[in-house]
């Protein structure tokens, strides 16, 4: 989630942070990663606005447990410097894991994602492809490609019931039932933009693609690779 307050083109301020995870924690979510653009952290101090959110979360008594992390923005021609941020610590893996929530653009070509890639998993880290389902060239076959050089698969859970745009429903429904996907989002930027909302997507998830696999993404994964 865009939570981290007055950071980037997420929240817009401390009560807003504290409604969207108060959000969140209706629907039964007990740990938020907050994930600020990584180019926040190049011009903010996200981490002193992060704690300040924690303890107005302690204070008023909300329900989640709260950890930092980012969506890192990659290109071919950064991600040697991609990978100097994270080992320099300017840019936070999740939750101090090695995982790190990494996102393309619309333009992104093919040979982009497997060099960045390639350049993150060499250097220790696993990528985990922000709402991949977004980015026009992704298919089945690219994302498996993706998956065997050491990406994980973040999709958000309204592009699985809700999203209005047929393509991008469509392949996320997809990579469901080829059992591509390895964590589920909300993507959460305000509280009436991209809300926290995952509960339609969950239950459509659940009854389309079994109980056991949407336990997998929702509880075990984050438990074994982020927390
Ligand atoms: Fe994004």
């Amino acid at each position: 989630m865009h939570v981290v307050p007055d950071v980037d083109d997420g929240s817009r301020g401390i009560d807003e942070s504290c409604e969207m995870l108060r959000m969140a924690a209706g629907q039964g979510v007990d740990t938020v990663f907050a994930t600020p653009h990584g180019t926040a952290f190049l011009c903010t101090d996200v981490r002193a606005s992060f704690r300040l959110l924690r303890e107005a979360v302690l204070e008023r008594k909300i329900p989640v447990d709260l950890r930092l992390g980012c969506e890192m923005r990659i290109y071919a021609d950064t991600a040697r410097q991609c990978v100097r941020q994270l080992n320099d610590g300017t840019l936070p893996t999740m939750g101090g894991s090695r995982c790190v929530l990494t996102e393309f653009t619309f333009e992104t070509k093919r040979e982009e994602y497997r060099l960045c890639i390639d350049t993150l998993v060499e250097n220790g880290y696993t990528p985990i492809i922000a709402h991949i389902e977004r980015y026009p060239p992704m298919n089945v076959v690219l994302a498996r490609e993706l998956k065997e050089k050491g990406a994980m698969i973040q999709i958000n859970a309204y592009s699985i019931a809700e999203e209005r745009n047929p393509r991008i429903r469509s392949i996320a429904n997809t990579l469901l039932r080829e059992r591509l996907v390895d964590f589920i989002g909300s993507d959460a930027h305000r509280t009436d933009h991209r809300p926290p909302l995952l509960k339609r997507g969950m239950e459509t998830f659940r009854q389309q693609y079994g109980e056991t696999y949407a336990d997998l993404v929702v509880f075990e994964n984050p438990r074994k690779y982020l927390l």
